[in-house]
């Protein structure tokens, strides 16, 4: 890393941001974190060692949070807002002079991503290359940390929204991946897509794999695409109503073969870390505790 550069991480009270973050501080890069928590800012400021106050859905906030900023960690919530808060902080990220912005967008292929999340990050990216900042563009599938979220594996049921195969990756690795990325600045990797997808399961697989690493019973409950929309909206989920129904048509195209590419695998971590990247069992055995407290008894 160029003892010039300063690294703004975004999303740091969230699942991506928060590990980003801590890698870099880890690897002992020069960051801030950037959240839109006025009261949480010196508690983040102890952690990661500077924080600055920035509000994606303000961009007045926007020229003083950039200040002396070389690079970004852009990474935006589950919602449809991303679109203008990306626009408006490139924008803002040129008049300031940053170098660099690596987006953390969603496992897409040019002409097969039509499920309007897919087709967002999309959009953000192109105005990306558009921009003249040097880039980067994360490409995840689906997170194995969602298994750990609050409708997905109660009682022990894995509730899914296809029955065909999806490929999965572990925030761990994307995290130090594009921690690394960050510090290893756009002389390494401006111009870069990097996929992250290292294993393709069914449902039932899934179920297997938890159950075989666990020791408790799980069983895959396959729903139709729709149900999703209903589930996303229970209490402490993190969609809003348009991401969700993103959520529904990604899983309706996966179905009918439309976004069957998103069952394949893909993944560069190796190409990044120099090291595989985690299958769901190692992943799960990680996990391990956390996955049976979920499940319940
Ligand atoms: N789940 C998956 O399987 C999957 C797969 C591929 C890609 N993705 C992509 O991953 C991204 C979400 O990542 P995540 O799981 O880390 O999300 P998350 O846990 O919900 O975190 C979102 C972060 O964004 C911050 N944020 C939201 N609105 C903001 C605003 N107006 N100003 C400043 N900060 C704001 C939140 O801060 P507050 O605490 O202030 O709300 C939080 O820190 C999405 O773009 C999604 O498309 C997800």
């Amino acid at each position: 890393m160029n003892g010039s550069s300063n690294v703004l991480v975004l999303g740091v009270t969230g699942q991506v941001g928060k590990r980003v973050a801590t890698n870099l501080k880890r690897k002992k890069a020069t960051l801030s974190v950037g959240s839109r928590r006025k009261a949480n800012l010196k508690e983040l400021a102890d952690q990661f060692g500077a924080s600055r106050f920035i509000d994606l859905d303000d961009p007045r906030t926007f020229d003083e949070a950039l200040n002396n900023v070389t690079s970004i960690f852009l990474i935006t919530g589950y919602t449809v807002d991303m679109l203008v808060q990306s626009k408006s902080l490139i924008d803002a990220a040129k008049r300031n002079g940053v170098t660099h912005i690596v987006h953390l967008g969603a496992f897409t292929r040019e002409h097969d991503s039509y499920a309007t999340v897919f087709a967002w990050h999309q959009m953000i990216e192109a105005y990306l290359r558009d921009s003249g900042i040097a880039w980067t563009n994360l490409h995840p599938n689906m997170f194995m940390q969602n298994f750990l979220s609050v409708w997905s594996i109660k009682g022990g049921l894995y509730s899914a929204y296809t029955s065909k195969a999806i490929g999965f990756t572990a925030l761990e690795d994307v995290a130090e991946a594009a921690a690394v990325i960050l510090m290893e600045g756009p002389e390494k990797h401006s111009g870069m897509d990097y996929w992250f997808s290292v294993e393709a399961l069914t449902p039932h697989q899934v179920a297997e794999t938890l159950t075989a690493v666990t020791g408790r019973k799980f069983t895959a409950a396959v729903h139709h695409a729709e149900g999703f929309q209903n589930d996303a909206a229970q209490p402490g989920s993190a969609f809003e109503p348009a991401y969700a129904k993103g959520g529904l048509e990604l899983f309706r195209q996966v179905e009918d073969g439309r976004m069957a590419y998103v069952g394949s695998v893909k993944d560069d971590t190796k190409k990044i870390l120099g090291r595989e990247p985690l299958l769901l069992s190692e992943w799960a055995k990680l996990h391990a505790s956390e996955l049976l407290e979920i499940a319940g008894g």
